[in-house]
């Protein structure tokens, strides 16, 4: 039987991790991944993520399952998170899931048990899982254009027009903040302009919001979602933990729908359990349970936040100081770009050709689209980018 399996496509960007790790050069530079790094290029527990690890410890009285959709206090945590009170709770159902991608698999299931005639609607480009979760699942998908790639910005007029085609009950996946890959993100208008287009197409919006915090801020980066929640009778939201509370390897994301009504809202809640069982049981506890714990405790919440925007601002003065060392070898302003872009990502225009290159005669690891770890710089390595990118002929 198992000799009938096929090799699967490897996935770019765990293929370039593991290129990085076999690279034997000392002063290779890793930008692949979307891991947080600090100057150092360690990936920190963060300080209230460690205070909590340590309440917990001393308190937890059993490691029982928690419900089948997570623990009800981790759910609302989120929701105030994400939503806050963009849309009445009657209408919204939760479900813990292991990370993001978990919360994006448990969405699309959903959306192929509800209306599997949908075609979903990807940016291009967007992060390779979605189209690869998508092709598993066996599910229609489309893309509109969403990136410029002679300026570096979002091709608004582009994605439009394609997302003048979706049909009624097509669902649409935005990214709620900081693209990946690209780094170019909607701006507060624009997402008030493609809410109203999908809302008289009959389209559902999907939104993947991994990274909350990481862009203009908590709440900032949440405006997007929660301008659409305020105005659609349907939305799917797949929300992620790993990157704003640095729980990488805790797994911890969560799904949020919002249902025309509370019958509708039940029923959605029941398929999410549902799923759940039939994928993996009870969700992982550990790093939900710090995530509620943090929300929930003033002062731990004001560390966390503390600690994520010093994050935030470290990848700003991170993109400003690559920004001014391109233009100032360039001579041009022509890498502007990476100073507008927001998130741990910016996509930097070299050519897949210049890509290689700036592997092997420097040592520097991009993804082959050249999308670049804004975080895997520092001080020392930005001028060294800087200048392989002009050498390479970007
Ligand atoms: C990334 O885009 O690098 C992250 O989301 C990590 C991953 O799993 O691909």
């Amino acid at each position: 039987m198992l000799n009938n399996l096929h090799q699967q496509p490897q996935d770019k960007i765990l293929q370039l991790m593991k290129m990085y790790r076999e690279d034997t050069r000392s002063d290779k530079i890793d930008l692949g991944v979307g891991v947080y790094k600090d100057a150092t290029g360690l990936t920190p527990v963060m300080r209230a993520i460690k205070t909590a690890e340590q309440q917990l410890w001393a308190t937890e009285t059993t490691k029982a399952y928690t419900g089948l959709a997570g623990d009800p206090g981790y759910q609302n945590a989120m929701i105030d998170l994400v939503l806050a009170d963009a849309v009445s709770r009657d209408r919204i159902a939760a479900s813990h899931t292991p990370g993001g991608t978990g919360a994006i698999h448990a969405v699309l299931e959903l959306i192929g048990m509800a209306n599997p005639d949908a075609t979903i609607w990807l940016s291009a480009p967007t992060w390779p899982n979605h189209p690869s979760i998508i092709r598993h699942l066996g599910i229609k998908m489309a893309e509109y254009r969403y990136f410029d790639d002679a300026s570096c910005a979002v091709d608004f007029d582009g994605m439009m027009a394609d997302l003048k085609t979706v049909k009624a009950g097509d669902v649409v996946l935005l990214h709620g903040c900081c693209h990946n890959p690209t780094g170019a993100n909607l701006t507060l208008p624009e997402w008030q302009a493609v809410a109203d287009l999908l809302l008289t197409r009959g389209a559902v919006p999907f939104i993947d919001i991994a990274y909350q915090g990481f862009g203009d801020g908590l709440n900032e980066d949440a405006a997007g979602v929660r301008l659409l929640a305020a105005m659609f009778p349907e939305m799917l939201i797949a929300a992620s933990c790993s990157k704003n509370f640095g729980v990488y390897r805790e797994r911890t994301g969560i799904v949020l729908t919002v249902a025309p009504n509370t019958a509708t809202r039940d029923t959605t809640q029941g398929n999410l359990a549902h799923l759940n069982r039939q994928n993996f049981s009870f969700p992982p506890d550990h790093g939900a349970r710090l995530v509620t714990m943090i929300l929930t405790d003033p002062a731990l919440k004001a560390d966390w936040m503390a600690e994520l925007e010093a994050v935030r601002l470290g990848m700003l003065t991170t993109r400003e100081h690559l920004a001014r060392e391109l233009q100032r070898l360039s001579g041009s302003d022509r890498f502007g770009f990476v100073a507008q872009h927001r998130g741990m990502f910016s996509r930097m225009g070299a050519s897949p050709e210049q890509v290689v290159k700036l592997r092997e005669q420097h040592g520097i690891y991009m993804v082959g689209d050249s999308r670049i770890n804004i975080a895997g710089l520092n001080p020392t390595t930005v001028p060294i980018l800087a200048s392989a990118l002009i050498e390479v002929g970007c």
